[in-house]
């Protein structure tokens, strides 16, 4: 799975965005460390604090498919100057990748590349004495 495969991806699920209230379509492709790729959009609510965004849609469906290890997230934004990731998505994907290659890319083809460890340096993690 390349790189340009990847951002094909989020970009085509983008599409699929459920995003009646911002208009603002977020996708994003994940791939794992066993290569395969999990999509995601934000997905909006009347109730507007329910929002879920792209990443973690991508996430949960990864764990959901039995999958914990990631390698690549690829988000894809309508803007002029690629968009970063909320914090919420950030802690969510420390949980289970610390140092996770990340690129925020825009229809038009900017891209901008991270890593996770760089966004979210001081990740909360869970405790050691805990199970
Ligand atoms: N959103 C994402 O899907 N990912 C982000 O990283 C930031 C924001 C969504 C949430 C909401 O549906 C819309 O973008 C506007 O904030």
């Amino acid at each position: 799975m390349t790189e340009k495969e990847l951002i094909k991806k989020a970009k085509e699920v983008r599409t699929k965005a459920y995003a009646p209230y911002s208009k603002f379509l977020v996708g994003a492709a994940l791939l794992t460390e066993k290569g395969k790729v999990y999509t995601g959009v934000n997905v909006e609510n009347a109730s507007y604090g329910l929002t879920v965004c792209a990443e973690r849609v991508a996430v949960f469906k990864a764990l959901a498919g039995g999958e914990r290890n990631f390698k690549k997230i690829v988000i894809v934004t309508d803007t002029d100057k690629p968009k970063s990731l909320c914090g919420a998505c950030l802690q969510v994907l420390s949980e289970f990748a610390s140092d996770l290659e990340i690129i925020c890319a825009t229809l038009k083809g900017d891209k901008a590349r991270y890593r996770l460890r760089e966004l979210l340096p001081k990740a909360f993690k869970r405790m050691s004495t805990e199970r």
